[in-house]
C-alpha cells in the first residue's frame, strides 16, 4: 500500500489545477478525491449548463464570440462521445466537470481553457446537481401518479368489496377493499405534493456565485437561470454553493414516501399469507422455494419493504454529511451524491415494482368478506343500534354490546346468529330490529359520513381522486 502510494506520488501534477503543485496526488488520495465513478451521472446537466454559461459570456462579451463559438461546437463533440460511450473517463480527473474540460481543450485546443472564466466548480456542480435532482423530482413524481392510477383502478372495481378493517392487526369495523386503497392514493398523494414543494423551492440557479463570493466579471446571471428553466438567481453567494437542503428534502421526502410503499408492501405480505388469503401476487412478482415446491413467496412486496432503508439511509448519510460544515463550499459536499443516487433509484425501481404488483393482483373478495364476517366486526353497530334506538347511553351500550359478543363468543356463533332471546337477557330494550345492522355489507353501508367506507361515499371519492390526481391522464384501463 504505503510502496503503491508513494510510487503514485510522483506523477505530475493535474494539469486544470496542478500550477501550485510539484507532484501529483498519493494513489490513495486519488481514489479517495475521485467522483468520476459516480458523478459521470452528471454529464448532461454538466454539459447543459456550461453550454449556458458559455453563451452568457459570448453575450456579456467577456471572451470572445469566435473562441465561445468553438467552445460551443467542442461541447456538442464531448455529449456526442458521451452519448454513444465513446468517451474515457478518468480517474486521474477527479470529476465530471474536470474530465469534460479537459476532453474540450484537447478537442479544440486553448479557446478551451476560456469556459471556466467567472466560474468556479463549486457553483458549476451546485448547478448541476439541482438540474440533476430537479429530474429526478419530476420523475419520482410521474411515477407516483402511475402508482395512484393502478390503485384508483383496483380501487373502482372493489369499491363494495368487503374486508376487516384493522386497528392494531385486530378485526376492528367492516370496510371496503376500495376504501382501504384509497387511503394509499391520499398518502401518495401528498408524497406528490412533498415532491412538488421541495421542487419549487430547489429551483433557483447557483450559477454565477463562483468560488463564494461572486466574480468581477460582468456576468448575467439571470441569463443563465432562465436557460436552464431556474425562476431566479440564488440571492447569495456563499449559500449557493455551500447548501445542499435541496437534495435533503428530496430525500426526506422520498424516505417517507418509501414508508408508506413499505407500509404497503408489509400488507401484501401479510394479505396473500396463506392465514389470510385476501390477495395473491402475480407469478409475475413472486417466487417459488428452492426446496418446498408448495411455496409461492412474495419477494417482490418483501424487497420494496426493504429498500425503504436505503432510502431512509441516504437521507441519514446525507444529513450527517453536511451537519457541522462551515461556510462555504468543503469537500465534504462531493459525498452528496451517491446517497441522492441511490435514494432515487431505489424509489424508482420500488415504485415501478409496486405498481406492477398493485395491477397484477388477484383479490380473493370471499375471504375477505368471511374475515370481516367472523370476528365480532360489527359489534360496534350493535352499540350504535342500542343508543339511537333503545335510548342508551353510549357508554352503557359498549357495556351491552361487549356482554353479547362474550355470549356469542361462548356459544360460537356469530353475532346476528345470536337469538333475540338471548339478547334480551342482557337488555330487554333490544328488539327484532337489531339484526337489520349486524350484517357486514350493512355495517359499511351505514358509513356514509364524509370520508368513510360506505360503498357509496367511496365511488364518491374515486371521482375526486381521480379529478385532483390523474387530472388530464387517461384512465388506465386495469
Ligand atoms: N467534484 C466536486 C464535488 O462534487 C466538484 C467541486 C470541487 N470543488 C473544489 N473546490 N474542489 O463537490
Amino acid at each position: 500500500m504505503a510502496k503503491s502510494n508513494k510510487a503514485k506520488a510522483r506523477q505530475p501534477a493535474n494539469r486544470l489545477w496542478g500550477g501550485r503543485f510539484k507532484t501529483g496526488p498519493a494513489e490513495a488520495m486519488e481514489r479517495i478525491n475521485a467522483s468520476i465513478g459516480f458523478d459521470q451521472r452528471l454529464w448532461r446537466q454538466d454539459i447543459t449548463a456550461s453550454r449556458a454559461h458559455c453563451r452568457m459570456l459570448i453575450s456579456r462579451k467577456i471572451i470572445p464570440a469566435r473562441d465561445g463559438k468553438a467552445i460551443l461546437k467542442g461541447l456538442d463533440a464531448v455529449w456526442k462521445e458521451i452519448e454513444s460511450g465513446r468517451f474515457h473517463f478518468r480517474t486521474a480527473l477527479e470529476d465530471i466537470h474536470m474530465n469534460v474540460e479537459d476532453r474540450l481543450t484537447t478537442l479544440i485546443g486553448d479557446a478551451g481553457g476560456r469556459l471556466h472564466t467567472a466560474r468556479s466548480r463549486n457553483d458549476q456542480v451546485a448547478t448541476d446537481f439541482r438540474l440533476w435532482v430537479r429530474d429526478a423530482v419530476d420523475g419520482i413524481e410521474a411515477r407516483l401518479a402511475d402508482l395512484q392510477a393502478a390503485l384508483i383502478g383496483r380501487a373502482r372495481e372493489h369499491a363494495a368489496t368487503i374486508m376487516p378493517g384493522f386497528t392494531h392487526l385486530q378485526t376492528a369495523q367492516p370496510v371496503t377493499f376500495g376504501h382501504h386503497l384509497l387511503a394509499y392514493v391520499e398518502m401518495f398523494g401528498r408524497d406528490r405534493g412533498r415532491m412538488r414543494d421541495a421542487r419549487a423551492r430547489m429551483n433557483e440557479c447557483p450559477l454565477g456565485a463562483a468560488a463564494l463570493a461572486g466574480t468581477s466579471f460582468p456576468i448575467d446571471r439571470k441569463m443563465t437561470a432562465k436557460e436552464l428553466g431556474f425562476d431566479r438567481p440564488m440571492a447569495n453567494s456563499l449559500d449557493a454553493v455551500s447548501d445542499r437542503d435541496f437534495a435533503l428534502e428530496f430525500l426526506a421526502a422520498a424516505a417517507i414516501a418509501s414508508g408508506h410503499l413499505s407500509r404497503l408492501a408489509e400488507e401484501m405480505v401479510v394479505f396473500s399469507s396463506e392465514r389470510f388469503r385476501f390477495l395473491r401476487l402475480s407469478d409475475a412478482f413472486s417466487t417459488g422455494s428452492s426446496i418446498m415446491p408448495q411455496k409461492r413467496n412474495p419477494d417482490g412486496a418483501e424487497l420494496v419493504r426493504a429498500k425503504t432503508g436505503r432510502v431512509m439511509g441516504a437521507l441519514t448519510a446525507l444529513s450527517v454529511v453536511m451537519k457541522g460544515l462551515p461556510l462555504a463550499y468543503s469537500k465534504d459536499m462531493q459525498e452528496d451524491k451517491e446517497p441522492v443516487f441511490e435514494g432515487a433509484d431505489t424509489l424508482a425501481l420500488t415504485l415501478e415494482v409496486m405498481t406492477g404488483m398493485v395491477a397484477d393482483m388477484t383479490v380473493n373478495a370471499e375471504a375477505m368478506r368471511a374475515a370481516a364476517d367472523g370476528a365480532f366486526s360489527t359489534a360496534t353497530d350493535l352499540a350504535d343500534w342500542l343508543v339511537r334506538e333503545a335510548g342508551l347511553t353510549f357508554r352503557q351500550a359498549h357495556h351491552v354490546s361487549g356482554r353479547i359478543v362474550r355470549l356469542a363468543e361462548e356459544k360460537n356463533l356469530r353475532l346476528d346468529q345470536v337469538s333475540l332471546a338471548d339478547m334480551r337477557s342482557v337488555e330487554p330494550r333490544i328488539t327484532k330490529d337489531v339484526f337489520g345492522v349486524l350484517g357486514v355489507e350493512r355495517s359499511a353501508a351505514s358509513r356514509v359520513s364524509e370520508g368513510g367506507t360506505s360503498p357509496a361515499r367511496v365511488r364518491k371519492a374515486i371521482a375526486a381522486a381521480e379529478k385532483r390526481y390523474l387530472g388530464g391522464r387517461r384512465k388506465k384501463a386495469l
